[in-house]
C-alpha cells in the first residue's frame, strides 16, 4: 500500500556534462520501474539534470532550500527558484546541514512549511549520531526531530512528506544499520507520527532508510515491514550501484 520510494542524493558531486550523462543513462535504464525514483543534484545542475529527465518517471529534487520566498538572503536559492527550474522535491534537514551548517529543528521546520505551501514535496531527514545511539537516546532523538520538524504541519500535508531515518553513523561510512536495527527505528518513527497525528496517517506514510545503502544490502532493508525506501548518497553517483538499488527485489 506505501508505494516504494528510492532517492539518490548528489551531495556536491559532478559537473553539467557529468551529471547529464548520467541522468540519461538512469532514464533509460530505469523506465517501466513501478517505484518511485528521485535525484536531488546540487542547485546548478537541477536544470540541466531535469530537461534530460523531462518525460520520465524520475523525479528531481534539490538538497536543500531557503526558509524564504525571496529577498536579503546571500547565498540561499528560494522554492520558486527551484520550481523554476524543474525540482519538484526537497530535502530538508539531512544531518550535514543540521551538524555542519548548524541548521536547528526549528529552521528545517519553517522551511519544511514553506516548501509545502510553495507545493514542493519534502523528504525530512531525521536521525541520531553515534553518541546518541550509545547513550540510549536514539528514539528521544528521533522523537524531538520529528516533533520539531513537523511542528503545526496540518495532517492533509502529510501525503507530500516522506521522512527519512538516517542513522549519522552510517553515512559515508560504510556501516550499515542492520535491517532489524534499522526497521526498528523505523517502527518507532511511526510510532511518534502516530502520536502527533493519528495511526492511520502514520500508517500511510512512506519511511525511507538511508546511510550507506548499497546493490547488496537493498533487499534485506527493503524487506523489513517498515523501511519503504532509501535515500542513497555514495552509491547514487554511478549508474552501476544506483539502478540495481531502484530495482530491489522483496
Ligand atoms: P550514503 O549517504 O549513502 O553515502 O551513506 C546517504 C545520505 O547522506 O543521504
Amino acid at each position: 500500500m506505501r508505494t516504494p520510494y528510492i532517492a539518490g542524493n548528489w551531495k556536491m558531486h559532478m559537473v553539467k556534462s557529468e551529471a547529464v550523462s548520467l541522468a540519461s543513462e538512469l532514464k533509460s535504464a530505469l523506465a517501466g520501474v513501478e517505484h518511485r525514483v528521485m535525484i536531488a543534484p546540487a542547485f546548478t545542475l537541477i536544470e540541466s539534470v531535469a530537461a534530460t529527465l523531462a518525460g520520465s518517471n524520475i523525479l528531481v529534487g534539490a538538497q536543500n532550500m531557503a526558509p524564504a520566498v525571496s529577498g536579503a538572503h546571500t547565498g540561499e536559492v528560494s522554492p520558486g527558484m527551484l520550481k523554476d527550474v524543474g525540482a519538484t522535491v526537497v530535502i530538508l534537514g539531512h544531518s550535514e546541514r543540521r551538524n555542519s551548517y548548524g541548521e536547528s529543528d526549528q529552521l528545517i521546520n519553517e522551511k519544511v512549511s514553506l516548501a509545502l505551501s510553495e507545493g514542493l514535496e519534502v523528504i525530512l531527514c531525521v536521525g541520531e549520531t553515534l553518541e546518541e545511539r550509545e547513550a540510549g537516546a536514539v528514539d528521544a532523538v528521533v522523537r524531538t526531530q520529528l516533533a520539531g520538524g513537523l511542528n503545526a504541519i496540518p495532517e492533509s500535508a502529510l501525503s507530500s512528506i516522506t521522512i527519512a531515518y538516517e542513522p549519522v553513523w552510517a553515512i559515508g561510512t560504510g556501516r550499515t544499520a542492520t535491517p532489524e536495527d534499522a526497521d526498528a527505528v523505523h517502527a518507532s518513527v511511526r510510532t511518534v507520527l502516530g502520536d502527533l497525528y493519528n495511526d492511520g496517517a502514520a500508517q500511510k506514510m512512506v519511511i525511507q532508510y538511508g546511510g550507506s545503502v548499497k546493490p547488496d544490502n537493498v533487499d534485506g532493508l527493503m524487506g523489513m515491514k517498515n523501511i519503504d525506501g532509501a535515500l542513497v548518497g555514495g552509491a547514487s553517483l554511478k549508474a552501476d550501484s544506483f539502478i540495481p538499488i531502484v530495482r530491489f527485489q522483496r
